[in-house]
């Protein structure tokens, strides 16, 4: 546990897994917000990651049903389809002799269409034309929210409050109307022709929050690591009673909407290219997961929904990029009042921000013997229960974790399965071993990641 400051703002820094659970938990209704502070635009001041209080328990209870596991297997088509095209382009630059590649552009291809297809039923053509507008301005918007979103956290409040820190800093959001006005024009357009498609903005324009359980039962079959005892049960129980409203406006959908393009597009991103990254340095990992999934494609080339979520060593392959690469760094909740702090005594006080090191936890040697040798088997189903609970958070934990994970499991692991079975990766020149990180708080980005590629 460490006491600081971020600029003018009190911090504690707690890396104990007894009180991770406390904070995330056990007193979730303490810490249910994040300490980012508001922006004024009418739609991004809607995201849920931003979301305070009464606003965002509301929006999470409804949109909890749109992430459910029997969901995202209606999502499987679209996400296919882009996988398949991501893998012809592919296959003809590498018959045209491409032989070296830069995994995070390459990943960013593939994440952009996913999330272009999935959340704004529009196919971005990114492999072809990387110019076209949709994704130039998805890179400033999400670019720029990052440092806005790090200035906003770093400088003190008395800057952050001034109404030229607004005007200068939060207040260019040209390209973020484009999305907004595209996706209300779609809208419109579904609503007039009484039009249905399958992809989220559907998922969100048709969704009603059920009646008692918001998950289904389904859903903690595909739980990733995430602790499903008792108390994190009341945790989520508890945090979404008294929720009336059924249903979100069209502002909150194209909010939602908005939210799940940028963290949805930039981690999935991120993971894939660390985990392609390992696999072009460690030949027998490639060799297992090309083994492995060769078994699990039907006559047609193509692999069922059940069979992808639980193959153990695509999954623990995934893990072991996530506890090695974390893409988020740390958590952070707020004290909505006073808490003590299990029994070591710390009063942790109201408006006080908690930060939890993610990636220093994830690297510590009591949790993960020799913590940086990428080693996957530490996920394998017989090895799973030396797994520390609140010691492996990729995705947070508690009622307010990262509600696409899912999606990004699903996301990834088709792309692993079907990229595996036609090329190789290998380490070049140009790859750096070990990787060279950019200076950053908020993702765990690297400078470059270039390595080889051939057909099988
Ligand atoms: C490998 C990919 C991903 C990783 C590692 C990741 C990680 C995270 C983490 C660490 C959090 C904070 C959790 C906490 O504070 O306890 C989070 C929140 C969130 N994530 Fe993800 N994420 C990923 C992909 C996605 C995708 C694909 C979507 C949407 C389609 C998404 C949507 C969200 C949203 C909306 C939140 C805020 C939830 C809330 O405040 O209630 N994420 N994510």
């Amino acid at each position: 546990m460490d006491r600081m400051f971020v600029f003018a703002k009190p911090s504690l820094m707690v890396a104990d897994p007894e009180l991770i659970k406390q904070i995330l938990v056990k007193d979730f209704h303490s810490f249910r917000n994040r300490p980012i502070t508001k922006d004024n635009h009418k739609i991004t001041s809607k995201l849920m990651n931003y979301a305070r209080n009464d606003d965002w328990k509301r929006v999470r209870a409804i949109v909890t049903p749109t992430f459910s596991s029997a969901k995202m297997r209606q999502l499987y088509a679209p996400i296919n389809r882009c996988c398949n095209d991501f893998l012809k382009s592919l296959d003809k630059d590498v018959s045209n002799g491409v032989n070296e590649v830069e995994l995070k552009r390459l990943m960013g291809a593939y994440t952009m269409d996913v999330m272009a297809s999935c959340a704004f039923a529009t196919k971005t053509n990114t492999y072809a034309d990387p110019n076209n507008p949709f994704i130039t301005k998805a890179n400033n918007v999400f670019s720029s929210f990052i440092w806005k979103t790090v200035l906003q956290v770093t400088l003190p409040t008395f800057i952050v409050n001034t109404s030229i820190f607004r005007r200068i800093v939060m207040t260019n959001y040209s390209d973020v109307d484009f999305f907004i006005d595209f996706a209300r024009s779609i809208i419109k357009k579904r609503r007039d022709n009484k039009e249905k498609h399958n992809d989220f903005l559907q998922l969100l324009m048709d969704v009603e929050r059920p009646e008692g359980d918001i998950r289904e039962a389904s859903d903690a079959n595909e739980a990733h690591h995430v602790n499903e005892g008792k108390d994190e049960m009341k945790a989520y129980a508890e945090a979404f009673t008294g929720v009336l409203e059924k249903k979100l406006t069209e502002d909150e959908i194209l909010a939602q909407c908005f939210q799940f393009f940028g963290p949805g597009y930039e981690s999935v991103a991120i993971t894939l290219s660390y985990c392609t990254y390992e696999l072009a340095l460690n030949p027998g990992l490639q060799d297992r997961l090309y083994e492995e999934t060769k078994e699990a494609f039907n006559e047609k080339g193509e692999m069922d929904y059940e069979v992808l979520s639980r193959l153990p060593f695509i999954h623990s392959l995934l893990s072991e990029t996530l506890r090695n690469y974390p893409p988020t760094l740390r958590l952070q909740r707020e004290a909505m009042g006073d808490v003590m702090l299990g029994d070591t005594g710390v009063k942790i006080e109201k408006g006080v921000s908690v930060e939890i090191p993610v990636y220093a936890i994830h690297h510590d040697p009591d949790y993960y013997p020799d913590p940086f040798t990428f080693n996957p088997d530490r996920f394998m189903p017989e090895n799973r229960d030396h797994i520390q609970p609140y010691t492996y958070l990729p995705f947070g934990s508690g009622p307010r974790n990262c509600i696409g994970m899912r999606f990004a499991l699903l996301e990834a692991k088709l792309v692993l399965a079907n990229i595996s079975q036609k090329f190789l990766f290998s380490r070049v020149t140009d790859t750096d071993v070990p990787v060279i990180f950019t200076n950053g708080r908020a993702l765990c980005q690297a400078k470059r990641l270039v390595v080889g590629i051939q057909k099988r």
